[in-house]
């Protein structure tokens, strides 16, 4: 059979997790072309590899995710693997990850020499991602669980870049640390279960998603991080949070962290979903 025989006869399957994107990542996938116009080039060439392909299209049509069946999904500019054991990539931490490379750029300069943590890594793109920016920084990626960190040194190998992986619970695997410049995460949130799409709870792993309550990982980040932990003049804190966070986020950094400086931020839909907090000693406006 012909990827374009196979292309029709999939769009007439009418699967609702068989959409065209799904159908056409998958034959690029396996026909190991550049993208779908490299595929059209290959359109009447026979598939190469049908038995792989049937038994993703039947994964697919039972509702596992697409970038779990294929083992890779896409983040920000590249591929990272991802298995049953990490949450699949979402695009709101894309908006994270540049949001806080920004600030980063503001704050230290474009070739810093900085450490960065990434708490609660899941496979790693986070922590990755900003290395491959700042190759000098010294970067650490932490998560509670050690079949994420696995995961997160084969993306490392993948992205050919150095990461330290510590196991352990929020900020037990950094306190041996003093001069950390900057710390990004986004730690579970989701308080409720029945707010969570039924493909999501089915196959992604529970330990990304749920918190009770939801604010506990920010308030456990923010209230218990020690000021020795920090680089005393300038320190970035980036998550990414619940849509409805905002002013009990606010009264705690009000109550912690007096005169600094921090904003919230919207997601495509006008969400308000990340908070950066910064500080400065040299500059009063380093958010704007
Ligand atoms: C929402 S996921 C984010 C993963 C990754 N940063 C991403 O965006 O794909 C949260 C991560 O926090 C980890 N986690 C959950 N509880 C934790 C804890 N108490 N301490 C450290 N990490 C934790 C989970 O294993 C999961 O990988």
């Amino acid at each position: 059979m012909t990827y374009r025989q196979k292309f029709f006869e999939l769009k007439n399957l009418n699967n609702k997790y068989l959409n065209l994107t799904a159908i056409k990542t998958l034959l690029v996938d396996n026909g190991n072309y550049k993208d779908f116009f490299d595929l059209l080039n290959h359109f009447d060439d026979e598939i190469k590899d049908a038995n792989k392909l049937n038994s993703q299209i039947e994964k697919i049509t039972y509702g596992e995710p697409l970038q779990y069946v294929l083992g890779y999904a896409y983040f920000v500019n590249s591929n990272y693997i991802v298995t049953k054991d990490v949450l699949i990539p979402r695009q709101e931490t894309e908006q994270l990850a540049v949001g806080v490379l920004t600030q980063i750029i503001k704050l230290f300069g474009k070739s810093p020499k900085i450490t960065i943590i990434d708490i609660g890594t899941g496979s790693g793109i986070l922590g990755i991602y900003l290395k491959e920016y700042f190759p000098k920084s010294r970067v650490i990626c932490t998560d509670i669980s050690d079949k994420c960190l696995k995961i997160s040194e084969k993306n490392a190998k993948l992205h050919n870049v150095e990461v330290e992986l510590r196991q352990g619970d929020m900020l037990a695997p950094i306190m041996d640390e003093n001069n950390i410049d900057v710390i990004v995460s986004n730690p579970p949130y989701i308080l409720d279960e029945s707010t969570v799409d039924p493909q999501t709870l089915k196959y992604e792993p529970h330990l990304a998603l749920f918190a009770n309550p939801d604010t506990k990982y920010y308030e456990e980040i923010l209230t218990s991080i020690d000021k020795q932990l920090l680089n005393d003049q300038k320190f970035i804190i980036a998550f990414e949070i619940g849509e409805d966070m905002k002013d009990r986020l606010t009264n705690i950094i009000e109550s912690k962290y007096p005169n600094i400086m921090y904003r919230f931020e919207k997601d495509i839909y006008g969400k308000d979903r990340f908070l950066y907090i910064v500080k400065n000693e040299e500059l009063t406006d380093a958010l704007n």
